[in-house]
Protein backbone atom coordinates (compact mmCIF):
# COMPACT_ATOMS: atom_id res chain seq x y z
CA UNK A 1 0.00 0.00 0.00
CA UNK A 2 1.62 3.74 -0.52
CA UNK A 3 0.11 5.33 1.55
CA UNK A 4 -2.17 5.38 5.55
CA UNK A 5 -6.00 6.75 5.35
CA UNK A 6 -4.25 9.54 7.69
CA UNK A 7 -1.81 10.81 5.06
CA UNK A 8 -4.75 11.82 2.56
CA UNK A 9 -6.28 14.59 3.72
CA UNK A 10 -7.74 17.64 1.47
CA UNK A 11 -10.52 17.46 -0.45
CA UNK A 12 -8.39 18.10 -3.34
CA UNK A 13 -6.22 14.64 -2.84
CA UNK A 14 -9.19 12.93 -2.46
CA UNK A 15 -10.87 14.42 -5.67
CA UNK A 16 -8.06 13.71 -7.63
CA UNK A 17 -8.22 10.01 -7.01
CA UNK A 18 -11.78 9.85 -7.05
CA UNK A 19 -11.53 11.41 -10.73
CA UNK A 20 -8.85 9.12 -11.74
CA UNK A 21 -9.96 5.72 -10.63
CA UNK A 22 -13.54 5.52 -9.70
CA UNK A 23 -16.16 5.22 -12.62
CA UNK A 24 -17.62 8.21 -13.49
CA UNK A 25 -21.45 7.87 -12.74
CA UNK A 26 -22.50 10.22 -9.49
CA UNK A 27 -22.12 14.49 -9.97
CA UNK A 28 -20.90 15.04 -6.32
CA UNK A 29 -21.02 18.02 -4.47
CA UNK A 30 -17.34 19.83 -3.26
CA UNK A 31 -16.90 18.20 -0.38
CA UNK A 32 -15.28 14.81 1.47
CA UNK A 33 -16.88 14.13 5.35
CA UNK A 34 -13.84 12.16 7.85
CA UNK A 35 -16.23 12.86 11.21
CA UNK A 36 -19.76 12.56 12.04
CA UNK A 37 -21.77 13.16 15.33
CA UNK A 38 -24.92 13.59 15.71
CA UNK A 39 -26.88 15.54 13.40
CA UNK A 40 -23.69 17.29 11.97
CA UNK A 41 -20.52 16.41 9.54
CA UNK A 42 -17.15 18.03 9.39
CA UNK A 43 -15.36 17.86 6.42
CA UNK A 44 -11.43 17.60 5.66
CA UNK A 45 -10.74 21.03 7.38
CA UNK A 46 -12.96 20.35 10.11
CA UNK A 47 -16.17 22.90 8.90
CA UNK A 48 -18.88 22.04 10.74
CA UNK A 49 -22.24 21.01 8.99
CA UNK A 50 -26.10 20.65 9.75
CA UNK A 51 -27.20 17.10 8.49
CA UNK A 52 -30.67 17.76 6.34
CA UNK A 53 -29.86 14.78 4.16
CA UNK A 54 -28.78 11.65 6.03
CA UNK A 55 -26.55 9.75 3.42
CA UNK A 56 -29.66 9.80 1.40
CA UNK A 57 -32.41 8.53 4.20
CA UNK A 58 -29.79 6.09 5.49
CA UNK A 59 -28.24 7.51 9.35
CA UNK A 60 -31.72 8.00 10.63
CA UNK A 61 -30.35 7.93 14.29
CA UNK A 62 -27.35 10.53 13.45
CA UNK A 63 -23.79 9.98 13.11
CA UNK A 64 -21.66 8.22 15.73
CA UNK A 65 -24.94 6.79 18.20
CA UNK A 66 -23.06 4.98 20.41
CA UNK A 67 -25.09 2.24 20.62
CA UNK A 68 -24.71 1.14 17.22
CA UNK A 69 -21.22 1.76 17.09
CA UNK A 70 -20.82 -0.69 20.05
CA UNK A 71 -22.80 -3.34 18.65
CA UNK A 72 -21.31 -3.06 15.59
CA UNK A 73 -18.22 -2.96 17.14
CA UNK A 74 -19.18 -6.06 19.34
CA UNK A 75 -20.22 -8.42 16.49
CA UNK A 76 -16.85 -7.44 14.64
CA UNK A 77 -14.86 -8.94 17.40
CA UNK A 78 -17.19 -11.78 17.07
CA UNK A 79 -17.85 -12.51 13.80
CA UNK A 80 -18.04 -10.82 10.71
CA UNK A 81 -19.73 -12.69 8.23
CA UNK A 82 -20.29 -16.46 7.68
CA UNK A 83 -22.92 -17.80 5.24
CA UNK A 84 -26.89 -18.38 4.25
CA UNK A 85 -25.81 -21.96 4.23
CA UNK A 86 -25.73 -21.96 7.70
CA UNK A 87 -27.99 -20.45 10.87
CA UNK A 88 -27.44 -16.97 11.72
CA UNK A 89 -28.30 -15.79 14.96
CA UNK A 90 -28.78 -11.89 13.98
CA UNK A 91 -30.53 -12.33 10.86
CA UNK A 92 -33.03 -14.72 12.91
CA UNK A 93 -33.17 -12.10 15.75
CA UNK A 94 -33.48 -9.43 12.86
CA UNK A 95 -36.09 -11.13 11.54
CA UNK A 96 -38.71 -11.98 14.53
CA UNK A 97 -38.42 -7.92 15.38
CA UNK A 98 -39.82 -7.11 12.06
CA UNK A 99 -42.16 -9.94 12.26
CA UNK A 100 -43.48 -8.94 15.56
CA UNK A 101 -43.76 -5.12 14.51
CA UNK A 102 -45.50 -5.13 11.33
CA UNK A 103 -47.94 -7.50 9.02
CA UNK A 104 -45.39 -10.24 7.33
CA UNK A 105 -44.85 -13.93 8.35
CA UNK A 106 -41.73 -13.97 6.45
CA UNK A 107 -38.51 -12.21 5.32
CA UNK A 108 -35.70 -12.34 3.00
CA UNK A 109 -32.53 -10.05 3.92
CA UNK A 110 -30.82 -8.58 0.51
CA UNK A 111 -27.72 -5.75 0.27
CA UNK A 112 -29.44 -2.77 -0.86
CA UNK A 113 -32.84 -1.66 -1.70
CA UNK A 114 -33.07 -2.61 -5.52
CA UNK A 115 -32.24 -6.11 -4.28
CA UNK A 116 -35.03 -6.25 -1.95
CA UNK A 117 -37.33 -4.75 -5.19
CA UNK A 118 -35.73 -7.33 -7.31
CA UNK A 119 -36.61 -10.51 -4.85
CA UNK A 120 -40.34 -8.80 -4.49
CA UNK A 121 -40.15 -8.54 -8.85
CA UNK A 122 -39.48 -12.60 -8.80
CA UNK A 123 -41.48 -13.70 -6.09
CA UNK A 124 -44.49 -11.99 -8.09
CA UNK A 125 -43.36 -13.37 -11.11
CA UNK A 126 -43.26 -16.96 -9.49
CA UNK A 127 -46.67 -15.88 -7.80
CA UNK A 128 -48.05 -15.42 -11.59
CA UNK A 129 -46.44 -18.85 -12.70
CA UNK A 130 -48.00 -20.59 -9.49
CA UNK A 131 -51.18 -18.83 -8.77
CA UNK A 132 -52.42 -17.48 -11.60
CA UNK A 133 -52.16 -18.68 -15.23
CA UNK A 134 -48.87 -17.56 -15.49
CA UNK A 135 -49.65 -13.77 -14.96
CA UNK A 136 -45.81 -11.72 -15.70
CA UNK A 137 -47.39 -7.98 -15.96
CA UNK A 138 -46.39 -5.34 -13.43
CA UNK A 139 -48.36 -1.60 -12.73
CA UNK A 140 -45.88 0.89 -11.46
CA UNK A 141 -46.76 4.53 -11.17
CA UNK A 142 -44.91 7.36 -13.34
CA UNK A 143 -41.75 9.37 -11.65
CA UNK A 144 -41.37 6.54 -9.19
CA UNK A 145 -38.23 5.28 -8.24
CA UNK A 146 -37.36 1.63 -7.73
CA UNK A 147 -33.62 1.00 -8.34
CA UNK A 148 -30.63 0.90 -10.86
CA UNK A 149 -30.75 -3.19 -11.27
CA UNK A 150 -32.23 -4.20 -14.38
CA UNK A 151 -35.69 -5.10 -13.10
CA UNK A 152 -35.74 -2.05 -10.83
CA UNK A 153 -34.70 0.13 -13.41
CA UNK A 154 -37.68 -1.23 -15.73
CA UNK A 155 -40.27 -0.74 -12.62
CA UNK A 156 -38.59 2.52 -12.22
CA UNK A 157 -41.28 5.08 -13.93
CA UNK A 158 -38.57 7.50 -15.31
CA UNK A 159 -37.47 6.95 -19.14
CA UNK A 160 -34.35 9.27 -17.90
CA UNK A 161 -33.21 6.25 -15.84
CA UNK A 162 -33.97 3.89 -18.46
CA UNK A 163 -31.88 6.20 -20.91
CA UNK A 164 -29.56 4.05 -23.35
CA UNK A 165 -30.21 0.78 -21.70
CA UNK A 166 -33.04 -0.81 -23.94
CA UNK A 167 -34.95 -2.88 -24.21
CA UNK A 168 -35.89 -2.51 -20.89
CA UNK A 169 -38.07 -5.45 -19.04
CA UNK A 170 -41.18 -5.94 -20.76
CA UNK A 171 -44.83 -5.72 -19.99
CA UNK A 172 -44.83 -2.83 -17.32
CA UNK A 173 -47.08 -0.25 -17.26
CA UNK A 174 -46.22 3.23 -15.66
CA UNK A 175 -49.67 5.05 -14.43
CA UNK A 176 -50.50 7.91 -13.39
CA UNK A 177 -50.15 8.88 -9.46
CA UNK A 178 -53.69 8.97 -7.62
CA UNK A 179 -55.74 8.43 -10.87
CA UNK A 180 -58.23 5.67 -9.95
CA UNK A 181 -59.90 5.67 -12.37
CA UNK A 182 -56.83 4.90 -14.86
CA UNK A 183 -55.85 2.21 -12.33
CA UNK A 184 -59.20 0.68 -12.37
CA UNK A 185 -59.41 1.10 -16.12
CA UNK A 186 -56.06 -0.93 -16.93
CA UNK A 187 -56.98 -3.47 -14.57
CA UNK A 188 -60.77 -4.01 -15.73
CA UNK A 189 -58.76 -4.60 -19.63
CA UNK A 190 -55.56 -6.39 -18.68
CA UNK A 191 -56.02 -7.66 -14.60
CA UNK A 192 -55.29 -11.17 -15.68
CA UNK A 193 -51.95 -10.47 -17.01
CA UNK A 194 -51.02 -8.87 -13.71
CA UNK A 195 -48.92 -10.35 -11.12
CA UNK A 196 -48.04 -7.20 -9.20
CA UNK A 197 -48.44 -3.38 -8.60
CA UNK A 198 -45.27 -1.69 -7.16
CA UNK A 199 -46.30 1.47 -5.57
CA UNK A 200 -43.91 3.91 -3.23
CA UNK A 201 -46.39 5.62 -1.26
CA UNK A 202 -44.88 8.56 -1.20
CA UNK A 203 -42.93 8.93 -4.64
CA UNK A 204 -38.81 10.35 -2.65
CA UNK A 205 -36.54 10.25 -5.52
CA UNK A 206 -39.21 12.41 -7.59
CA UNK A 207 -39.23 15.17 -4.97
CA UNK A 208 -41.17 13.34 -2.10
CA UNK A 209 -44.50 13.47 -3.20
CA UNK A 210 -47.03 10.70 -0.91
CA UNK A 211 -49.84 8.73 -2.54
CA UNK A 212 -53.51 10.16 -1.69
CA UNK A 213 -55.57 7.53 0.90
CA UNK A 214 -58.25 7.25 -1.71
CA UNK A 215 -55.54 5.90 -4.20
CA UNK A 216 -54.04 3.53 -2.30
CA UNK A 217 -57.69 2.21 -0.59
CA UNK A 218 -58.29 1.70 -4.22
CA UNK A 219 -55.25 -0.23 -4.99
CA UNK A 220 -55.59 -2.50 -2.15
CA UNK A 221 -58.45 -3.45 -3.06
CA UNK A 222 -58.41 -3.78 -6.53
CA UNK A 223 -55.13 -6.14 -5.67
CA UNK A 224 -57.08 -8.51 -3.20
CA UNK A 225 -60.31 -8.74 -5.67
CA UNK A 226 -58.01 -8.92 -9.06
CA UNK A 227 -55.55 -11.55 -7.26
CA UNK A 228 -52.70 -9.70 -7.73
CA UNK A 229 -49.39 -9.13 -5.29
CA UNK A 230 -49.70 -5.48 -3.55
CA UNK A 231 -45.86 -4.56 -3.27
CA UNK A 232 -44.96 -1.24 -1.10
CA UNK A 233 -41.37 0.06 -1.48
CA UNK A 234 -40.79 1.55 1.62
CA UNK A 235 -37.30 1.66 1.14
CA UNK A 236 -37.15 5.74 1.59
CA UNK A 237 -40.01 5.34 3.55
CA UNK A 238 -40.20 2.79 6.41
CA UNK A 239 -37.91 2.28 9.73
CA UNK A 240 -39.34 5.81 11.12
CA UNK A 241 -39.02 8.18 8.77
CA UNK A 242 -42.61 9.54 8.28
CA UNK A 243 -43.26 9.57 12.02
CA UNK A 244 -44.36 5.87 11.78
CA UNK A 245 -42.40 2.31 11.72
CA UNK A 246 -43.46 1.83 8.38
CA UNK A 247 -45.39 4.51 6.05
CA UNK A 248 -47.88 2.38 5.37
CA UNK A 249 -49.52 2.51 8.65
CA UNK A 250 -50.68 6.24 7.65
CA UNK A 251 -52.92 4.51 5.05
CA UNK A 252 -54.44 1.84 7.36
CA UNK A 253 -53.91 -1.22 4.69
CA UNK A 254 -51.20 -3.42 4.73
CA UNK A 255 -49.31 -4.60 1.46
CA UNK A 256 -48.22 -8.40 0.74
CA UNK A 257 -45.08 -7.68 0.32
CA UNK A 258 -43.07 -4.39 1.41
CA UNK A 259 -39.52 -3.46 0.86
CA UNK A 260 -36.95 -2.10 3.20
CA UNK A 261 -33.68 -0.81 3.21
CA UNK A 262 -31.80 2.75 3.70
CA UNK A 263 -32.36 3.40 7.18
CA UNK A 264 -33.06 -0.03 8.66
CA UNK A 265 -28.98 -0.72 9.12
CA UNK A 266 -28.14 2.74 10.32
CA UNK A 267 -25.63 2.57 7.25
CA UNK A 268 -24.35 -0.79 7.45
CA UNK A 269 -25.83 -2.27 3.83
CA UNK A 270 -28.97 -4.16 4.39
CA UNK A 271 -32.40 -4.47 2.61
CA UNK A 272 -35.31 -6.63 3.56
CA UNK A 273 -38.62 -8.10 1.50
CA UNK A 274 -40.99 -8.56 4.15
CA UNK A 275 -43.59 -10.88 2.77
CA UNK A 276 -47.65 -11.68 4.06
CA UNK A 277 -48.28 -15.04 5.19
CA UNK A 278 -50.52 -15.72 2.74
CA UNK A 279 -47.60 -15.32 -0.16
CA UNK A 280 -44.92 -17.21 1.87
CA UNK A 281 -44.73 -20.49 0.84
CA UNK A 282 -44.00 -19.36 -2.77
CA UNK A 283 -40.08 -18.96 -2.53
CA UNK A 284 -38.84 -22.36 -1.66
CA UNK A 285 -35.10 -23.64 -1.56
CA UNK A 286 -32.51 -22.44 -4.10
CA UNK A 287 -35.15 -20.39 -5.64
CA UNK A 288 -33.26 -16.85 -4.81
CA UNK A 289 -30.12 -16.24 -2.71
CA UNK A 290 -27.41 -13.63 -1.66
CA UNK A 291 -23.57 -14.42 -0.39
CA UNK A 292 -23.93 -11.40 1.80
CA UNK A 293 -27.87 -10.65 2.42
CA UNK A 294 -28.45 -10.21 6.41
CA UNK A 295 -25.02 -11.32 7.30
CA UNK A 296 -24.05 -10.97 10.73
CA UNK A 297 -23.12 -7.46 11.01
CA UNK A 298 -25.49 -5.94 9.28
CA UNK A 299 -28.22 -7.74 10.72
CA UNK A 300 -26.54 -6.64 14.26
CA UNK A 301 -26.62 -2.97 13.24
CA UNK A 302 -30.15 -3.39 11.85
CA UNK A 303 -31.45 -5.05 15.30
CA UNK A 304 -30.02 -2.42 17.12
CA UNK A 305 -31.14 0.31 15.10
CA UNK A 306 -34.76 -0.91 15.16
CA UNK A 307 -33.94 -1.55 19.47
CA UNK A 308 -33.29 2.22 19.37
CA UNK A 309 -35.89 3.39 17.63
CA UNK A 310 -38.54 1.23 19.42
CA UNK A 311 -37.31 1.51 22.94
CA UNK A 312 -36.15 5.27 22.81
CA UNK A 313 -39.47 6.51 21.68
CA UNK A 314 -37.96 8.43 18.45
CA UNK A 315 -40.66 8.59 16.67
CA UNK A 316 -42.49 11.31 18.45
CA UNK A 317 -39.45 13.26 18.02
CA UNK A 318 -40.14 12.69 13.84
CA UNK A 319 -43.60 14.17 14.27
CA UNK A 320 -42.56 17.05 16.37
CA UNK A 321 -39.90 18.27 14.46
CA UNK A 322 -41.84 17.01 11.17
CA UNK A 323 -44.85 19.65 12.10
CA UNK A 324 -41.95 22.09 13.47
CA UNK A 325 -40.06 21.91 9.75
CA UNK A 326 -43.91 21.89 7.95
CA UNK A 327 -44.85 25.24 10.16
CA UNK A 328 -41.67 26.86 8.81
CA UNK A 329 -41.24 26.02 5.76
CA UNK A 330 -45.14 26.97 5.03
CA UNK A 331 -44.30 30.32 6.76
CA UNK A 332 -41.60 30.24 4.21
CA UNK A 333 -43.36 29.70 1.23
CA UNK A 334 -45.66 32.99 2.28
CA UNK A 335 -42.82 35.48 2.10
CA UNK A 336 -40.72 33.67 -0.77
CA UNK A 337 -41.58 33.87 -3.86
CA UNK A 338 -39.71 31.19 -5.54
CA UNK A 339 -40.87 28.42 -2.93
CA UNK A 340 -44.19 26.89 -5.03
CA UNK A 341 -44.93 24.10 -2.82
CA UNK A 342 -43.99 22.33 0.32
CA UNK A 343 -44.80 19.10 1.28
CA UNK A 344 -43.97 16.06 3.81
CA UNK A 345 -45.05 13.20 6.29
CA UNK A 346 -42.98 13.30 9.83
CA UNK A 347 -39.15 13.86 8.89
CA UNK A 348 -40.03 13.30 4.79
CA UNK A 349 -40.18 16.61 3.46
CA UNK A 350 -39.91 17.96 -0.24
CA UNK A 351 -39.74 21.41 -1.16
CA UNK A 352 -40.87 22.63 -5.06
CA UNK A 353 -38.74 25.40 -6.10
CA UNK A 354 -40.12 27.61 -9.37
CA UNK A 355 -36.30 26.32 -10.82
CA UNK A 356 -33.54 24.06 -11.05
CA UNK A 357 -32.50 23.31 -7.71
CA UNK A 358 -28.75 22.11 -7.87
CA UNK A 359 -27.42 25.75 -7.17
CA UNK A 360 -29.25 26.13 -4.45
CA UNK A 361 -27.78 23.19 -2.37
CA UNK A 362 -24.87 23.54 -3.15
CA UNK A 363 -24.78 27.63 -1.99
CA UNK A 364 -26.75 25.50 1.11
CA UNK A 365 -23.26 23.31 1.25
CA UNK A 366 -21.16 26.30 1.22
CA UNK A 367 -22.57 27.74 4.17
CA UNK A 368 -23.43 24.99 6.26
CA UNK A 369 -26.21 22.74 5.24
CA UNK A 370 -26.30 19.40 3.63
CA UNK A 371 -29.26 19.35 1.79
CA UNK A 372 -30.52 17.67 -1.71
CA UNK A 373 -31.65 18.60 -5.20
CA UNK A 374 -33.97 15.62 -6.37
CA UNK A 375 -35.97 15.42 -9.30
CA UNK A 376 -34.41 18.99 -10.72
CA UNK A 377 -36.35 21.20 -8.58
CA UNK A 378 -37.45 20.25 -5.58
CA UNK A 379 -35.26 20.43 -2.32
CA UNK A 380 -35.32 17.28 0.00
CA UNK A 381 -35.49 17.35 3.49
CA UNK A 382 -34.38 13.92 5.66
CA UNK A 383 -32.60 14.97 8.84
CA UNK A 384 -32.00 12.43 11.15
CA UNK A 385 -34.90 11.05 13.12
CA UNK A 386 -33.27 12.55 16.22
CA UNK A 387 -32.51 15.85 15.15
CA UNK A 388 -32.61 18.72 17.59
CA UNK A 389 -35.31 21.77 17.76
CA UNK A 390 -32.26 23.76 17.85
CA UNK A 391 -30.49 22.26 15.12
CA UNK A 392 -33.56 21.86 12.59
CA UNK A 393 -34.11 25.82 13.44
CA UNK A 394 -30.70 26.67 12.11
CA UNK A 395 -30.45 24.57 9.29
CA UNK A 396 -33.83 26.17 8.14
CA UNK A 397 -32.04 29.75 9.23
CA UNK A 398 -29.53 28.85 6.08
CA UNK A 399 -32.03 27.55 3.92
CA UNK A 400 -34.19 30.21 3.90
CA UNK A 401 -30.91 32.82 3.83
CA UNK A 402 -30.21 31.36 0.13
CA UNK A 403 -34.11 31.44 -0.61
CA UNK A 404 -34.73 34.86 -0.24
CA UNK A 405 -31.79 35.96 -2.25
CA UNK A 406 -33.27 34.75 -5.16
CA UNK A 407 -34.78 37.01 -7.63
C1 LIG B 1 -38.06 4.11 -3.03
C2 LIG B 1 -36.72 3.53 -3.36
N1 LIG B 1 -36.66 2.27 -3.86
C3 LIG B 1 -35.49 1.71 -4.17
C4 LIG B 1 -34.30 2.38 -4.02
C5 LIG B 1 -33.01 1.70 -4.38
O1 LIG B 1 -32.29 1.42 -3.22
P1 LIG B 1 -30.70 1.12 -3.31
O2 LIG B 1 -30.05 2.38 -3.77
O3 LIG B 1 -30.33 0.75 -1.89
O4 LIG B 1 -30.53 -0.01 -4.25
C6 LIG B 1 -34.31 3.69 -3.53
C7 LIG B 1 -33.06 4.45 -3.42
O5 LIG B 1 -33.02 5.66 -3.44
C8 LIG B 1 -35.55 4.28 -3.20
O6 LIG B 1 -35.62 5.53 -2.73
Amino acid sequence: MEKEFSDILTLQEIKDRTEKYILGTYKRSPVAFLYGQGEFLFDTDNKQYIDFQSGVAVTSLGHGEADIIEAIRNQADRIIHTSNLVYNREQAMLAEVLVRHSFPSKVFFTNSGAEANEAAFKLARLFGQQNKNGATSFLTLENSFHGRTFATMSLTGQTKIHSGFGPIVPNIKYMPPNDIEALEKEIDENGTELCAIFLELIQGESGVHPLNIEYVLAARKLATENNILLVFDEIQTGIGRTGKLFAFEHYGVNPDVMTLAKGLGSGIPIGAALIANKFASIMGAGMHGSTFGGNHIAARAAYETLRILIGREILSNVNAMGEYIMTRLKAMQAKIPVIQEVRGIGLHIGITIDRPCADIALACLENGLVINCTGTNNLRIVPPLTITLETAAKGLDILEAQLRILK
